[in-house]
């Protein structure tokens, strides 16, 4: 290979602006967000070239095909995260990479590992939350379901882990701003779930944008080598983030030219280059000049070759298969698990008894967690209002990396609004016949402003706008009363619109913004039972209102069946069964509310407000209760190669069924550097029946019982333990059985 195909190798170039310069001129390895007929000119034009090297096709495929007309999409990462099961995140990946591969794209820029710390983040929804235990069981799974059989089998995709490492932990919640975080607290809580996914046979790393202590990550050595590589013994591929090269020089400032850069990037370990047209010259002058011997690409670019080898892209380049697009993309089998995993994503955090509507069912006919439905309300005829700004908008039901984020021009309308079910059509779908739903829409949110900085960042992107929130608008909400005057229920969905989500996109305030918290308190004010919909990418702030309806639930954003699931939860139809794999803040200025800090001094707390958060990690309600009693060990001492062994039971005392996250923590009593108080450590969903006990084993090996010391090391101390076993991350929710490592 020539200088010119080797540097190209390492290029993954953004395909909408025109792929004739990237494939002939620029020798392009991989090229991303290439619509059908991109593609299909990117291949023709590859024949041409002297190697005929296949292209690698990548594409944010992060609950669903993003960019792709009719693609299934599912929940977000973190709806699917409070289902809180690895089982159904590995559907939804096997799903999602049938679909992909059919369309033509090998590899996929998910799963976010990244720790949701800040809510004012713009890409929270992408994560799988704050706990790096479950997102290090989520994440392992979707690999493994987006890899398949194996990368041969023609279904399977690549997989990426990003973004490596500490890219979440943001000044102000600001997207890719400094991560002011040390190696210590690297290894204590961000890096475990990125170790597991190595070793597990993650096929490709992204980077995140940020800098740390002075390094921007694309050169982090310590992180890059002695960490992936060395440690870790990582011999996938390693991608930069968008342009991370370029940013060093026009952005971050710490490279004086392209040359520069590019050298610094390949001499780092960096395998492919995202978006840095720049790259190519820039290498080829690096190796001119010697800050680079051409021998130092060779690494990096026979790590992609091996990939396009693994894939068996030079016998079959795996282009789109309009056959298999017909039978699977948007197919009625992966509606179906859609909405199965859309039932499991919904958070039940309030309910005055009101749910379900009308006392729910005469009637069972399954269990209502798997799909199986209940038979439906036999009660008189209801009215149900049905009022918000999101009650009927499918595009924002999707949440972002849905075709609806800008970023796919040739999806101008996004996904197809009859692949979409929303809340309103769920309800008039799914009510008894003699039922009424009325629908005003109450409040609108926000309009759209030009960025006063200007339209175009300095590297020529396009700014986002601004969001403005609008003024309540009183005939609006008077409509919407007196709708809810006439109704025995009102349904009030209210939550974030697609424009406040994404990369860029952190919000300052965590509140319900537009017109939205006076059309709650005016709906509360009417008497009328209100259950308030949650539809948002993130735990926001709720006024009283919101906190104290007669119900409330959290829906992050749903995908493509989630008014329907919806629908059904409320009717009673299904029962629920999510837990929060994230906290609620009370207030913005409250950020961080994660349950797993390091452990409280006197004055941390605020004069003015708990330090407690509106709803803690792993906090979710059934229509039932349920009863935990009895934890027991099966001894108090173990060593330190041990496994703890106990059980706990459960009583469902109510007349419903439950499925229950019996979830267990771990407290390492005194510890030689400060620790957080409890660690989730590993969890179990089992069903109980109504009026049924169950028992539930319970095993932890004492190697998971770890802190990270002074010196950096994961280590466990030996000494006293607690182990806690419970509903959810607060102490009145844990029951607690102490034991010692000796
Ligand atoms: O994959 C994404 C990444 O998460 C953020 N920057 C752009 C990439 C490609 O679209």
């Amino acid at each position: 290979m020539t200088p010119e195909e080797k540097v190209g190798q390492m290029m993954q170039l953004d395909a909408r602006p025109g792929v004739e310069d990237l494939v002939l001129d620029k020798h392009v390895g991989s090229i991303l967000h290439a619509s059908p007929e991109r593609l299909a000119q990117a291949h023709a034009l590859t024949e041409q070239t002297r190697l005929r090297i296949p292209l690698l096709v990548g594409e944010d495929c992060i609950h669903g095909h993003s960019f792709f007309v009719g693609a299934t999409i599912f929940p977000t990462q973190l709806g699917l995260a409070s289902s809180w099961d690895a089982a159904l995140a590995e559907q939804v990946a096997r799903a999602t990479a049938v679909e992909v591969a059919a369309t033509g794209v090998h590899w996929t820029f998910s799963p976010v590992l990244c720790i949701a710390r800040d809510l004012r983040w713009g890409r929270v929804d992408e994560t799988f939350g704050e706990d790096p235990f479950l997102i290090g069981e989520l994440a392992s799974a979707m690999v493994r379901g987006y890899q398949g059989a194996g990368l041969d089998d023609p279904t399977a995709i690549l997989a990426t882990a990003k973004h490596f490492a500490g890219y979440s932990e943001t000044q102000g919640g600001r997207d890719a701003s400094e991560a002011d975080i040390s190696r210590r607290k690297l290894r204590s809580w961000f890096l475990p779930p990125f170790e597991r996914v190595a070793r597990e046979g993650c096929s490709t790393f992204m980077l995140g944008y940020q800098t740390t202590d002075g390094v921007p990550i694309t050169v982090n050595d310590w992180l890059l080598n002695d960490v992936l590589r060395g440690e870790w013994g990582y011999t996938g591929t390693l991608i930069t983030d968008w342009d991370n090269v370029g940013r060093m020089v026009w952005e971050q400032k710490v490279q004086p030219d392209y040359a520069h850069a590019a050298a610094a990037a390949v001499k780092a370990g960096n395998d492919m280059v995202m978006t840095t047209p720049g790259f190519f010259q820039g290498a080829l002058d690096a190796i001119e000049s010697g800050l680079l011997a051409e021998s130092e690409l060779d690494a990096a670019v026979s790590r992609i070759l091996t990939l396009k080898f693994r894939l068996g892209l030079f016998e079959n380049p795996r282009r789109p298969d309009a056959a298999a697009q017909a039978a699977v993309v948007g197919s009625a089998a992966h509606a179906e698990l859609n909405l199965a995993v859309a039932r499991r994503s919904l958070v039940l955090l309030r309910n005055q008894g009101v749910l379900p509507l009308a006392g729910g069912l005469t009637a069972t006919t399954g269990t209502g967690f798997a799909g199986a439905l209940r038979a439906a309300p036999a009660a008189g005829s209801k009215t149900i209002a049905v009022v918000g700004p999101l009650a009927d908008d499918a595009q924002t039901q999707l949440g972002d990396w849905a075709g609806n984020s800008g970023q796919a021009d040739w999806l101008p309308d996004g996904q197809p609004e009859d692949m979409i079910v929303t809340v309103l059509d769920g309800l008039r779908a799914t009510v008894p016949g003699d039922w009424t739903v009325t629908h005003t829409r109450g409040a609108d949110i926000l309009t759209l402003e030009p960025d006063p900085e200007g339209a175009f960042f300095p590297d020529g992107q396009p700014r986002p706008p601004v969001v403005v929130p609008v003024e309540p608008d009183h005939a609006m909400i008077d409509q919407a009363v007196a709708a809810a005057r006439d109704a025995d229920y009102v349904v009030a969905v209210v939550g974030d619109r697609i424009e406040l989500v994404g990369e860029g996109r952190s919000t300052a305030t965590l509140e319900l913004i537009g017109g939205q918290k006076a059309l709650l308190d005016a709906l509360a004010a009417t008497g009328t039972p209100m259950i308030v919909v949650l539809l948002a990418s993130k735990p926001l702030v709720l006024p009283d209102s919101a906190l104290d309806a007669a119900a409330l639930l959290w829906v992050a954003n749903p995908g493509m069946q989630g008014g329907q699931a919806i629908a059904e939860l409320l009717l009673g139809l299904t029962d629920p069964a999510g837990r929060l794999p994230i906290s609620f803040a009370r207030h913005a200025g409250q950020q961080p509310t994660y349950y797993n800090q390091i452990r409280g001094q006197h004055g941390d707390r605020y004069a003015d407000l708990t330090q407690r958060p509106a709803f803690a990690f792993g906090e979710g309600l059934s229509y039932t209760t349920v009863e935990y009693t009895d934890l027991v060990l099966d001894t108090e001492q173990v060593a330190p190669d041990g496994v703890i062994r106990g059980r706990i039971t459960l009583t469902n005392t109510g007349d419903r069924p439950a499925r229950e996250t019996v979830q267990v923590y771990v407290s390492d009593t005194v510890t030689s550097v400060s620790w957080a108080d409890k660690e989730l450590k590993t969890f179990r969903q089992a069903d109980v029946a109504p009026g049924a006990s169950v028992t539930v084993e319970l095993e932890l090996p004492v190697a998971e019982c770890t802190i990270v010391d002074a010196a950096g090391n994961r280590v466990v101390e030996p000494g006293a333990f607690e182990l806690l076993v419970g509903r959810s991350s607060r102490d009145e929710d844990l029951l607690r059985a102490g034991f010692t490592v000796a």
